[in-house]
């Protein structure tokens, strides 16, 4: 195990009863707040990926535009903003997605990734999984060959996994409970 994820898990806080009763939120901000523990967070996902000749980080909006940039800096890649619906002023290609209630879109412009691009797409966290396989679904269908999911932290409980039709996923921490 790597040494380092100690103090990654132990800078996220946990706060209960957000966003509603029940829901034990992890707040990744106070992980941005122990400069040691984020670069440790970043560098370990550069290192995994530095071998893999990644053309394109897609970070999904809006925790994934913390920790997408950087990891596209650092190996080189370009950084392409996965954004919500409505936000983006080209012309765009859109994936909706399930909520607990109702459905919410996520677009990327048109020709932000080319057919054979080699991706990871970075997210702050993996619940149920829709918003991740979403994104990866829209990265398929403009001809991307996702490489892996990359999120800082996982709630297993969810099985999100599930949602990324055998795309495989990495995560830096997992936390029980939700
Ligand atoms: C949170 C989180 C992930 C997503 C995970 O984002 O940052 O993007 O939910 O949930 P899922 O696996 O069940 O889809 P949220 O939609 O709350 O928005 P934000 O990042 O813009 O704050
Ligand atoms: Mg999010």
């Amino acid at each position: 195990p790597d040494a380092r994820v100690k103090g990654i898990a132990e800078s996220i806080r946990s706060i209960r009863d957000f966003p509603k009763p029940g829901i034990l939120f992890r707040d990744v901000t106070t992980l941005l707040l122990n400069p040691k523990a984020f670069k440790d967070c970043i560098d370990i996902c550069v290192e995994r990926y530095a071998e893999s000749k990644i053309d394109v980080v897609a970070g999904i909006e809006a925790r994934g535009f913390i920790f997408g940039p950087p990891i596209a800096l650092a190996l080189g890649a370009k950084f392409v903003p996965v954004r919500k619906a409505k936000k983006l002023p080209g012309e765009v290609i859109g994936e909706e997605y399930s909520l607990e209630y109702g459905t919410d879109k996520i677009e990327i412009h048109v020709g932000a990734v080319n057919p054979g691009d080699r991706i990871i797409v970075v997210d702050d966290l993996i619940a149920t999984g829709g918003t991740l396989g979403a994104a990866l679904r829209l990265m398929e269908r403009v001809g991307g060959e996702v490489v892996e999911c990359v999120c800082v932290i996982e709630l297993p409980e969810l099985k999100g996994r599930a949602k990324l039709n055998g795309k495989p996923l990495f995560t830096v921490v997992e936390f029980e409970g939700h």
